[in-house]
């Protein structure tokens, strides 16, 4: 007798009529037409079931703290750091805690289960971080939360940051994260780079900086994350996040980046929603789209991510935990408007930010935690177009989040009554 037996569904790579059979929480048989006693039985009627968005960027201790204590005016990066800076010292650990909670919430919803977020870590109390420990904790029946030590003041810029980077990760944060552009030269940023390399690979630790998140052409401090990420054996275990600078960098040197940033195996997060938003905010016209070459990164062979980075914080007012909202505004920007492109912008929600993550038993092969989401969409790109309607979410073999289908009754005579938006 099997837990649970989804029927019927289609999945990303575009399988049609396959049925997914789990038991103790993992999936046991994957084919089409199965048939089996189930405790659990969901007709997906041609639908799509996708493995769980993942959001490979994100910054949870900030969330939904919008319009505290005041709200940007400008709309750029610096004046969000600044505004963070403001918010810091009136934080209490209750109040992040439980606006972190709410988020998972709306994540879980959104068919978002797992989620790396960066803390920041140089506030002396680290107060975030032993909040975002406790919420980790809380929210492990349900969501993933991996955890980034982020010097958002600079690691060397602020002198107690590697201190307290340390104390962060002895108390349980995961990841070693950065902040080069942000430190006072570009000397000291390739500083950075270098040292949190070194403690990462002193610690067998993964590492995720917010690299180059500036319009600088000049800002190349991707460069040496590569560089050190091969000279320390770091492969396949180094992201840059955001790298908005390579939007701007001349081509001829990118052309010698890309070999580089691929022998050295680094995943690349781009943040299309925050990115289009704050960066570019120093020209007139033509004003930059501000996010990194996803299509030729892609075709170099490296692993690019899609992440949210923001949700009602000081940088950005809006959003919601939609993955598909992200993959939606990443393919405008990035022009990846083909049917490959589009489906690759799906797997930058999807595969690729678990591969960032280093997830184990994602996906919808036998052996995989049976955690998915089944869909109102019949394919990805429809998923996309539609930002579909999140039916039922399973965690692990247990449904953890149900919305209903969602149909406008029409009342126009001599129309169909009922609206769908599908095309078929
Ligand atoms: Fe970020």
């Amino acid at each position: 007798m099997l837990d649970l037996l989804v029927k019927n569904a289609c999945l990303p790579d575009g399988r049609t009529g396959m049925s997914l059979a789990v038991r103790g929480g993992v999936i046991v048989e994957v084919a089409p037409g199965l048939d089996a006693p189930a405790h659990e039985v969901t007709d997906a009627q041609g639908l799509l079931l996708s493995p769980p968005f993942v959001d490979a960027h994100f910054h949870m201790d900030a969330t939904l703290s919008h319009g505290l204590p005041r709200v940007n005016q400008s709309g750029t990066l610096l004046e969000g750091i600044a505004l963070w800076g403001e918010l810091k010292p009136l934080l209490t650990q209750e109040a992040l805690i439980e606006r972190a909670l709410t988020y998972c919430d709306w994540a879980v919803a959104k068919g978002l289960l797992a989620i790396r977020s960066h803390v920041d870590i140089c506030d002396p109390r680290l107060l975030a971080v032993e909040a975002l420990l406790d919420v980790k904790r809380r929210v492990a029946p349900y969501l993933d939360l991996q955890l980034v030590a982020f010097p958002q003041d600079g690691a060397l810029r602020d002198p107690q940051a590697m201190d307290k980077l340390k104390r962060a990760l002895a108390m349980g944060v995961e990841v070693v994260g950065g902040i080069p552009h942000f430190e006072r030269t570009s000397e000291q940023g390739a500083l950075s780079v270098k040292l949190l390399c070194e403690l990462a690979a002193e610690q067998g630790r993964l590492v995720d900086m917010h690299c180059d998140e500036s319009d600088d052409p000049l800002s190349r401090h991707i460069e040496t994350l590569a560089f050190e990420t091969r000279r320390l054996g770091l492969e396949g275990r180094v992201t840059g996040s955001h790298c908005t600078s390579m939007h701007s960098m001349d081509n001829y040197y990118v052309s010698k980046l890309l070999p580089l940033m691929f022998e050295a195996g680094v995943s690349v997060i781009a943040n299309p929603l925050v990115n289009i938003t704050l960066q570019g905010r120093h020209d007139s016209y033509p004003k930059r789209r501000g996010m990194t070459r996803v299509p030729e990164l892609l075709a170099a062979g490296v692993n690019v991510a899609f992440g949210h980075d923001c949700v009602m914080d000081p940088w950005y007012s809006l959003g919601s935990g939609d993955m598909l909202e992200v993959a939606h505004m990443g393919l405008h920007v990035a022009q990846m408007t083909s049917q490959q492109g589009m489906r690759a912008c799906f797997d930058a929600v999807t595969l690729n930010a678990a591969k960032v993550m280093h997830l184990k038993g994602y996906g919808l092969e036998v052996g995989c935690d049976a955690s998915f989401v089944l869909l109102q969409a019949r394919d990805a790109v429809e998923a996309i177009r539609l930002r579909a309607n999140r039916l039922k979410v399973w965690r692990k073999g247990v449904l953890v989040a149900e919305t209903p289908e969602v149909l406008t009754q029409l009342r126009v005579e001599g129309r169909p009554g009922e609206v769908g938006f599908s095309q078929r």
